[in-house]
C-alpha cells in the first residue's frame, strides 16, 4: 500500500473517508480512523455560518487529536465570507477542503458547491482567495461537470491546480446524475493525466475489489469511500486487507454489525453527538440484517438516545450470529 502526501501533510496510506453531511461527525471519523483509514473529512460546513459563529456549525469543526490528519470541508460562494471563514478555522484543520460537488437543489440555487462548476472564473477566484488566506494544504472536491453535455472536469481541475490547490477529489459523476448511473473512471483518469497534484478518485467503492478497480482504471493517487463506509466503517479494514493480500475478508455478521453500531454509540456519548446522527447511523448500520425492516420502523418512532439503544439491544438478543 502506498502513502500519500497532500501539500506538507503525510498520509499514512492512500485511503480516505468521504465527507457526508449528517453522518461524518467526530465520533464516526474516530471510529473510521480506528479501522485504518488514512484521511478523514468533516461534513460540509457553511462559511457564512462559521462567520456568524453558529454553535452547531462551530461544533462541526471540532477535531479530536485521534483523528488527525483531518480535512475541514467548507462551502459558500461569497469571496469575503470564504476568506474570513478560512482564517477563522484554519488552526483547527490539517487540510482546508472546498466543496464544488454537492448537487442539492437548495445549495445550487444559492450558487454554492456544484453550481460553481458552471463558473470557472469564480472557481479560480475562490481557490486563489483560499490560497492567500492560509498556509494549510488545500483540497477541492468536484464532480465531472453539470451534465453530460457540460462535462468540464479537465478544465476545472487545471484551474484549481493553477490557483494553488494541493489535491483534487473527483467524484466521477455529473451534477445532474446526483447518485444515479455508474462512476465514470475515464473522466477521473483524464483529470489524473491533466494535473500534477494528487488526484483522489471517488464513487462506487464498496469493497476491496472496487477499491483496486478505482486505482487501476484511473491511476489515481488515493481513493475516497462514502456510502459504503456510512453503512459500515469497518470496510476500511477490509479494503486495506484486500489491497495488501488480494483477498476479501468476510462481510461482518449481523451481530458484528450491531456491535459496530454500539461502538459508534459509545463514541457519540463521549463527543455528545446529536441524537439525529445516532438515529441515522442506526438505520445505516442495520441495513441488510435479516428481519431488520421492523426495527427501522421502530427506530423512526423514538426520539432519545436511550430509546434507540434499548431497541437495538433487544433486537440483538434475538439474533443468531
Ligand atoms: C448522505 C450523504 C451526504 C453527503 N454529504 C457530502 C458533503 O457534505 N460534502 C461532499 O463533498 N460530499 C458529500 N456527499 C458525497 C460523498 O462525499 C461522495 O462523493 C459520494 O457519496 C460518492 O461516493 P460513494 O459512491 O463512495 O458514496 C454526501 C453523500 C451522501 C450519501
Amino acid at each position: 500500500m502506498k502513502t500519500c502526501k497532500i501539500g506538507s501533510i503525510e498520509i499514512k496510506n492512500n485511503i480516505c473517508l468521504a465527507p457526508m453531511a449528517g453522518l461524518t461527525d467526530i465520533a464516526f471519523r474516530v471510529l473510521a480512523k480506528k479501522q485504518g483509514v488514512g484521511l478523514v473529512w468533516t461534513e460540509m460546513v457553511s462559511v457564512n455560518a462559521i462567520n456568524q459563529n453558529n454553535g452547531v456549525t462551530m461544533r462541526m469543526t471540532e477535531i479530536d487529536p485521534n483523528e488527525r490528519p483531518v480535512a475541514i470541508q467548507l462551502f459558500g460562494q461569497q469571496i469575503e465570507q470564504i476568506e474570513r471563514a478560512v482564517k477563522k478555522i484554519e488552526d483547527r484543520a490539517d487540510i482546508i477542503d472546498f466543496n464544488m460537488g454537492c448537487p442539492a437543489t437548495h445549495i445550487i440555487r444559492a450558487g454554492s458547491c456544484s453550481a460553481l462548476l458552471g463558473r470557472p472564473e469564480k472557481v479560480k477566484k475562490i481557490i486563489e482567495t483560499i490560497r492567500k488566506s492560509t498556509k494549510k494544504p488545500i483540497t477541492v472536491k468536484i464532480r465531472i461537470g453539470l451534465n453530460d453535455y457540460k462535462k468540464n472536469h479537465v478544465r476545472i481541475a487545471k484551474i484549481i491546480e493553477q490557483a494553488g490547490a494541493d489535491a483534487i477529489i473527483v467524484h466521477g459523476r455529473t451534477v445532474a446524475q446526483k447518485y444515479s448511473g455508474i462512476v465514470n473512471y475515464k473522466a477521473i483518469k483524464e483529470v489524473k493525466d491533466a494535473v500534477s497534484i494528487p488526484v483522489i478518485g471517488n464513487g462506487d467503492i464498496v469493497d476491496g475489489a472496487s477499491a483496486k478497480k478505482m486505482f487501476d482504471e484511473t491511476g489515481c493517487d488515493a481513493i475516497m469511500v462514502g456510502r459504503a463506509a456510512a453503512k459500515d466503517p469497518f470496510i476500511f479494514k477490509r479494503i486495506i486487507h484486500y489491497l495488501k493480500t488480494g483477498k476479501e475478508l468476510p462481510e461482518p455478521t449481523d451481530k458484528e454489525k450491531i456491535n459496530h453500531f454500539f461502538e459508534y454509540a459509545k463514541l457519540c456519548e463521549k463527543y455528545t453527538i446529536r441524537v439525529g446522527h445516532l438515529i441515522a447511523h442506526a438505520h445505516l448500520f442495520t441495513k441488510g440484517i435479516r428481519k431488520s425492516t421492523i426495527l427501522r420502523e421502530q427506530i423512526n418512532t423514538v426520539k432519545t438516545r436511550d430509546e434507540v439503544i434499548a431497541l437495538i439491544k433487544s433486537f440483538k438478543k434475538k439474533l443468531k450470529n
